[in-house]
């Protein structure tokens, strides 16, 4: 009765991983559970979800073909977009979410375009414009990138009115650190960096006051929420984010944080479904209101069963 803190299943997002086929649902390797689906096999993940009262997705596309400049981020056609149309189409209140990035895209796996060994913040601007903009046709509701290059909030937002999608929101991928827990997505969206690291546009794990500023910045810029990322490490960037804006802010609960909790469970060596509900509550006490997690369906199941 007393409880200060609960978890809501509206307020969880499902990361996808969809690729282009029919029938095709490849596991994930270091993400038990979860799969690299075509665009028929994602309805049936999704609908899992939102049948367990899960709010949202959010959709991370593999393309057929890569290329230097990403140029399958944007095709009308490739699997994001048409799983955009097929969900907006088949599961109308679920909000549909996307990552806006290149590094699934680029064959050197940067989330920009390369300009002699560094990636060129300015030339990307315009590409990452392009392919939220195609998600935006396609029906998404929210655009949500994860770059961080700096000035791409408002190069996205002007890019979006211009072409009439006032209604679209980003969800801006605020203070994402250059962080060791983002492994095991690599393997899964095949976009791990093939020279160099990504220090150099992703945050310094020791900087808290920067991430005040990369905050400050989107939302002056048009973001209509703000990201925390990853979530578990980085809680009191959360609850100090949610304390100077108080804007509305998601939390990535990434790759890492869930494989390990998976696989200690596996082993035995912890109880996983607790350890589940405890990370997922200690994202929500210390701020977020939007809590991106490959748990959603089995947290959200977990919480209308009732414990
Ligand atoms: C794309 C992107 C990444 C993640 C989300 N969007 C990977 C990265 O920056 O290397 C990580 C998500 C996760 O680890 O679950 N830039």
């Amino acid at each position: 009765m007393v409880r200060e803190t609960r978890l809501d299943p509206a307020s969880f997002v499902l990361p996808l991983f969809v690729r282009s086929g029919a029938g095709l649902r490849q596991p994930i390797g270091s993400m038990p559970g979860c799969f690299q689906t075509s665009v028929d096999e994602l309805l049936i993940d999704a609908r899992m979800a939102a049948d367990a009262g899960v709010g949202g997705v959010m959709l991370f596309g593999i393309p057929d073909h890569k290329d230097a400049i990403g140029s399958g981020a944007w095709d009308d056609a490739g699997p994001v977009q048409e799983a955009i149309r097929m969900l907006v189409r088949e599961l109308p209140d679920l909000v549909v979410m996307t990552d806006v990035c290149l590094c699934e895209y680029t064959d050197h796996g940067h989330c920009g375009v390369i300009k002699g060994e560094t990636v060129d913040n300015d030339a990307t601007l315009e590409l990452l414009a392009r392919e939220a903009v195609s998600h935006a046709r396609a029906g998404a509701h929210v655009v949500a990138p994860s770059d961080m290059m700096d000035g791409r909030v408002g190069v996205i937002r002007a890019a979006l009115d211009a072409e009439g999608f006032h209604e679209t929101s980003i969800l801006s991928y605020s203070a994402k650190y250059a962080s060791a827990f983002y492994g095991p997505f690599r393997e899964a969206a095949e976009s791990a960096p093939q020279f160099g690291d990504r220090r150099a546009y992703q945050m310094d794990p020791a900087n808290a006051e920067e991430a005040l500023r990369e905050v400050q910045l989107d939302i002056e810029e048009g973001a209509d929420m703000i990201m925390v990322k990853p979530a578990g490490p980085y809680l009191d960037i959360v609850a100090r984010v949610k304390a100077a804006t108080g804007y509305p802010l998601a939390a990535y609960q990434v790759s890492g944080e869930f494989a390990m909790i998976q696989a200690a469970a596996e082993r035995g060596w912890i109880d996983g479904e607790r350890a589940m509900m405890e990370s997922l509550l200690g994202i929500r006490r210390a701020g977020a209101d939007v809590i991106i997690t490959y748990f959603a369906t089995e947290a959200a199941r977990v919480l209308r069963r009732g414990r």
